[in-house]
């Protein structure tokens, strides 16, 4: 790590009412796997406050926890009893205020996941809709439905369960009799709310203020394309293909209805009130960026993950492509372009950008699957894929690990996976466990510096000590490196604020570009490219010649 690298990083972040989202790098931790304060093989809130030094060097400007709400932990937290409260595994509602103040302290902006489409089946309205019954102002705030079939022993439709199976329970009413169905597109364990019914919308305006009035300065929403479900539920059958959330499929009854829109306008209103640019992101897997962008209208959300850049294969000229549309269509908005590679429902891109089997998003690897990656190859290219990544104008997203070059883990034993779409599919889904492991923070003690008891919930790699953060703290080569010195130049230069120029005549197997002073060549190819004039910044892999290597990009400062 150079000094430079460490001067830039701590220079403070982005001032308040400058819209600081529009360029921020913001680094998702998924508390249970970040770092265990208290040793119980999960990670904790004080885990996260223990270690914001480090984040601060690397020179994220934002973090994103994923849920650590009141939780039976049926979906990894995405199962939420209790929306205004701390799950003790993660700690407590004081815990958190710790961590914000701290964050807040070293000038990092904190995000939260709100989880607006379904609850918990332990909330206590969902338990109170079971108890009250059939037509009860507490069903009506979910979707309970009468069964199809003589004695309604049918599913009301026959939508799936993102998970697998179907996406329909059937209750046991209060006399013992089989009864109504619910919907639910995720677990059994996570019942949809009806957003039609205004008392779900008051409820969510009081979770959001919640959390605005403890000062988070934002918040990343769950399946922000799923709330409104089409009039009358019907029937769907997605293509065999499709990924867990949605695929190619342009009008599906439960996907990105038009209706969704009002609620974002209303929270839009809802955080404009607050000092400080308060901002929310959408997770919606739209297919296209033209649909994704109807989220960040003027009046909605402030930013939308780009999920089709994600899903991009590692092709010059797909890459190409996705970076103009997004650029081209957020910009129409007036909304940035957001960027990411890794987050906890995907392969980790280490791993997925060498994988050649088709995978589709929330499937997983595992074992028994095709086409499994060469871990050498994975890392260049995510290395190289990154480094193009972190100069492209707009917001970028990292997941926590990739920094340090973590592949998915592929081999969990059976007995010890954890997500539901494993048991839901019976096994034929690896689901997204492989993202999920516990941090290696040093090569040496119990589970690598995760605690001190060597307990954790997912077993970690035998081989990961050398992908440990002391262990590339201190060398110059490492992938933790590589990103901060990608983060202290991208702040340095302000290209995250910059714009984008194409440089005409690369050739096919190449992605370059211009951002202010910087001319980004990423190498796609088989074969060497030369390298642009200039001085070179940063290299995804050291340079041995005037020409950059296959699967390599190299930052160089224009003449
Ligand atoms: C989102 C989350 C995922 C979760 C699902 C259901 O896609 O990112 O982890 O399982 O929603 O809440």
């Amino acid at each position: 790590m150079t000094t430079t690298a460490l001067e830039d990083a701590s220079a403070p972040p982005t001032a308040p009412g400058t819209e600081w989202w529009r360029t921020a790098v913001i680094y998702q931790i998924y508390p249970r796997s970040f770092a265990d304060a208290n040793g119980d093989g999960v990670g904790d809130l004080p885990g996260v406050t223990a270690h914001l030094d480090d984040l601060k060097i690397l020179g994220i400007d934002a973090i994103w926890l994923s849920p650590f709400m009141t939780s039976p932990q049926r979906d990894a937290g995405y199962d939420v009893a209790d929306y205004c409260d701390v799950d003790p595994l993660f700690g407590t509602l004081d815990d958190f205020d710790r961590m914000l103040q701290a964050a807040h302290a070293r000038g990092i902006r904190v995000i939260v996941d709100l989880v607006p489409n379904h609850s918990s089946d332990q909330h206590a309205w969902f338990q109170a809709a079971l108890a009250a019954g059939p037509g009860s102002p507490e069903r009506a705030r979910y979707l309970f439905r009468d069964g199809r079939g003589e004695n309604g022993e049918l599913p009301p439709n026959n939508w799936e369960s993102v998970f697998g199976g179907p996406a329909w329970t059937r209750v046991t009413e209060a006399d013992g009799r089989p009864g109504q169905w619910y919907l639910h597109l995720f677990d059994s364990s996570q019942p949809d709310f009806d957003w039609t019914n205004p008392e779900v919308r008051a409820e969510f305006r009081r979770i959001l203020r919640f959390w605005l009035d403890r000062g988070v300065d934002g918040f990343r929403v769950d399946v922000a394309h799923g709330l409104m479900k089409a009039p009358g539920l019907p029937d769907y059958t997605p293509p065999a293909d499709s990924g867990s959330m949605g695929g190619d499929e342009t009008d599906v009854p439960y996907w990105g209805r038009p209706e969704v829109h009002d609620v974002y306008r209303e929270w839009h209103e809802l955080l404009a009130a607050y000092d400080g640019d308060r901002a929310l992101c959408a997770e919606a897997w739209m297919p296209t960026i033209a649909q994704t962008a109807l989220w960040v209208r003027p009046d909605e959300m402030h930013q939308a993950f780009n999920f089709p850049y994600l899903m991009s294969d590692w092709n010059a000229q797909t890459l190409r492509h996705v970076i103009d549309e997004s650029l081209r269509t957020f910009a129409a908005v007036g909304a940035p372009s957001t960027w990411v590679l890794s987050n906890h429902d995907v392969v980790r891109h280490a791993s997925r950008l060498a994988l050649t089997a088709e995978n589709p998003q929330g499937h997983g690897i595992g074992p028994n699957s095709p086409g499994k990656p060469i871990a050498e190859l994975g890392l260049r290219r995510a290395r190289a894929a990154t480094t193009l990544m972190l100069a492209l104008p707009g917001s970028a997203y990292l997941y926590q690990g990739e920094e340090l070059g973590l592949p998915e883990v592929i081999d969990i034993p059976d007995d010890a996976r954890q997500d539901p779409t494993w048991f839901r599919t019976g096994g034929e889904r690896y689901g997204r466990d492989g993202c999920r492991v516990p941090l290696p923070w040093t090569a040496d003690g119990p589970s690598y510096g995760f605690n001190t008891t060597g307990a954790s919930w997912l077993p970690q790699p035998a081989e990961w000590a050398h992908l440990a953060r002391d262990v590339e703290a201190r060398d110059e080569a490492s992938t933790l490196s590589l990103y901060t010195r990608l983060l202290a130049e991208r702040r340095a230069r302000a290209l995250g604020a910059g714009s984008l120029v194409w440089m005409p005549d690369a050739g096919a197997d190449v992605v370059a570009f211009r951002n202010g002073n910087v001319t980004v060549i990423a190498n796609l190819g088989d074969r060497p490219v030369p390298l642009p004039a200039g001085r070179v910044i940063v290299s995804s892999e050291p340079l041995e010649s005037d020409t950059v290597p296959r699967d390599v990009t190299v930052w160089i400062e224009a003449d």
